[in-house]
């Protein structure tokens, strides 16, 4: 595996790549790498001859306040895995390299990002499309793959990436889940053993509002006070940050409940803003 740390570096093996006619799969990740990162490479490694993986903390998406400082890292370990699972570029930029200069461009997927995680973290898909724009630059992939736990980051790229006539197809891949439901997240080295528990009830909860529509019940209201009350039975659930179900492709909330549709939760259990979603009639 090459390790590579300079946007110089990359732009000249990219460019070779391409004149070669190599296709490339490439995974933009912030670190941290856990099953859901290394489900991305697999997906990459079986459509393309070359996988590049992305390692980079962008600041530009974390709002002040937000846990940019303390989000975990460990490079030594994620050379490690990223390596083992067969990833032949690893992009290691620092922050000097991606904003080598005060950053004046910014690109902004309008609408589908008010809700949501857009709604309650304003800037926050700016920050990711803008890097995201930028290391598709730097990178030129065939693919790119995320994960759809981030469903609504998922959706702005694809977005972004038709409505700039960008040459890469954006491949979503499922949310990979611990044996007992848990969705797989960085951010789950932020919680004590006991906050584990409790951050099991957004799974038990996309669950229990499966089961809901299931038996019938169409009111998004009713669904959505099931799933709060459901959330709050737990301990340590510092606040929901919103429960939501919305048309999968405009975000917008709707009053009625169908197939297709998107139940998305972002919840802080102590000192832990997790996510997670279930597009109903899909696999849970
Ligand atoms: O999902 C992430 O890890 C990040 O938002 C991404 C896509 C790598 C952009 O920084």
């Amino acid at each position: 595996m090459r390790v590579i740390k300079t946007v110089k570096e990359m732009e000249g093996v990219a460019k070779a790549l391409r004149r070669s006619g190599k296709s490339v799969g490439f995974v933009p990740t912030m670190g941290y790498l856990h099953e859901g990162h290394l489900s991305l490479v697999k997906a990459a490694r079986r459509e393309n001859d070359t996988v590049v993986m992305s390692i980079f903390v962008n600041p530009i998406q974390f709002a002040p306040g937000e846990d940019l400082k303390k989000y975990p890292r460990d490079e030594k370990r994620d050379m490690e895995l990223a390596e083992k699972e067969g990833v032949d570029i690893l992009f290691i930029p620092s922050v000097k390299e991606i904003y080598p200069r005060k950053n004046l461009t910014f690109v902004e997927v309008k609408e589908i990002t008010e809700y949501l995680c857009g709604g309650k973290r304003p800037g926050h898909f700016r920050g990711v499309t803008t890097v995201v724009a930028k290391l598709f630059n730097i990178v030129m992939p065939d693919r790119a793959y995320f994960g759809k736990k981030d469903f609504q980051q998922f959706k702005v790229i694809k977005k972004m990436v038709e409505d700039l006539n960008t040459d890469v197809e954006i491949v979503g891949c499922p949310i990979v889940r611990e044996r007992d439901g848990l969705a797989l997240s960085s951010r789950n080295i932020y919680l004590s053993e006991e906050e584990r528990r409790s951050a099991l009830s957004l799974y038990k909860s996309l669950i229990l509002a499966k089961r809901t529509i299931e038996s019938g019940e169409k009111s998004v209201e009713n669904i959505k006070n099931r799933i709060r009350d459901f959330i709050f039975s737990f301990p340590h659930v510092k606040k929901i940050d919103y429960i939501e179900i919305v048309d999968q492709n405009s975000f917008e909330v709707v009053e009625y409940v169908k197939e297709g549709d998107l139940i998305a939760l972002a919840v802080f259990i102590g000192n832990a803003r997790l996510i997670d979603n279930w597009v109903v009639g899909e696999e849970l």
